[in-house]
């Protein structure tokens, strides 16, 4: 992504950042292929919560009374930044909680996610898997062979065209879950393009972003720059250990640390400029560069 995303080139107003179709409709939905089956709660000392033992997701669509009666969320935080996402083969993509069971205990007939996001895709019109690989650049592959050497599997090309016919047809959510992952990612090449594209834009177009000079000062972008998930979560929850990087799956290089070894933000860098003595010096918070010098030019206007 780091590569894809490349280094921010400054606010651009022609950038319009607006979610697209195809990100809400179909490509950020590929996370729905990483979740467990089960709500995995643990105590403080990381173990299986002995009053409130892990639960099934489809035991806990709706059910929000399990926060406030059954121990917070602290358990099911602790949960998710210690055992590792669902991994998405293709030969087990969606977990049944999500394709047989979802919403049950709401319904009387449940739901399937799987379907949901390719009618969701149809709803919107979106064009199919080969339009947007060549969107991106990629290859369009027009048979079973193409196909089978863009998904590396023979089988699985075999069966979508079974289902679909032609490359073309085939629902852009489904086509891009189906796709190898690229390497060190999560996604295949398609979904990898397209999310990049998407962050671009989010962080191109946004005036307010937070690297774009003006917005805040060096120092305070210094500051920013070094929070970490884990100081956040530290700072909201009764969590006292937490995983260096919440990220990343707990190993020897990643050991769970007790939150005062984790650095704070540096919330000096916003502090108000000290008044020294009591002369009616006028005191003013840090501003970034291009908004001194713009005060500094309504000062000179104001004096004309
Ligand atoms: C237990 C976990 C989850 C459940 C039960 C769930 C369920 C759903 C449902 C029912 C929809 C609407 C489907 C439709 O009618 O079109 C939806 C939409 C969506 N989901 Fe999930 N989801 C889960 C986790 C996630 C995660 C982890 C992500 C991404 C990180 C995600 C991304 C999205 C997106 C982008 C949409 C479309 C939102 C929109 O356009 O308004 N979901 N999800």
């Amino acid at each position: 992504m780091h590569r894809l995303l490349g280094r921010y080139p400054g606010y651009n107003p022609r950038v319009d950042p607006s979610v697209s179709n195809v990100f809400a409709t179909a490509v950020y939905r590929f996370a729905h292929l990483a979740i467990q089956p089960m709500l995995t709660r643990l105590d403080a000392n990381y173990r299986e919560h002995p009053q409130f033992p892990s639960v099934s997701l489809s035991q806990s669509f709706f059910a929000p009374w399990r926060i406030v009666f059954e121990g917070g969320v602290d358990p099911l935080i602790r949960g998710l930044i210690s055992r590792p996402a669902k991994l998405n083969t293709q030969d087990h993509m969606m977990v049944d909680a999500l394709r047989e069971r979802l919403f049950q205990f709401v319904r009387q007939l449940a739901l399937d996610l799987g379907s949901l996001n390719m009618q969701r895709g149809r709803d919107h019109g979106l064009p199919g898997y080969n339009a947007w690989r060549r969107f991106c650049g990629l290859s369009a592959p027009r048979n079973q062979a193409e196909l089978a050497q863009v998904m590396n599997n023979t089988e699985l090309a075999q069966k979508l065209l079974d289902l679909y016919g032609t490359p073309e047809n085939i629902d852009v959510w489904l086509g891009g879950v189906s796709e190898p992952f690229v390497r060190g990612g999560r996604v295949g090449p398609l979904f990898a393009c397209l999310i990049a594209n998407q962050f671009k834009d989010i962080r191109q177009g946004d005036r307010f972003w937070y690297e774009n000079p003006g917005v805040f000062t060096k120092r305070q972008r210094l500051a920013l720059s070094r929070v970490t998930l884990s100081r956040v979560i530290c700072d909201n929850t009764g969590i006292t250990t937490v995983p260096q990087d919440v990220f990343r799956a707990w190993s020897r290089s990643n050991r769970p640390v007790r939150c005062n070894k984790l650095p704070s933000v540096n919330l000096k860098a916003w502090k108000e400029q000290s008044c020294s003595g009591s002369g009616g010096q006028s005191c003013s918070y840090p501003l970034p560069s291009s908004l001194t010098e713009r005060k500094r030019k309504k000062k000179r206007k104001s004096r004309v």
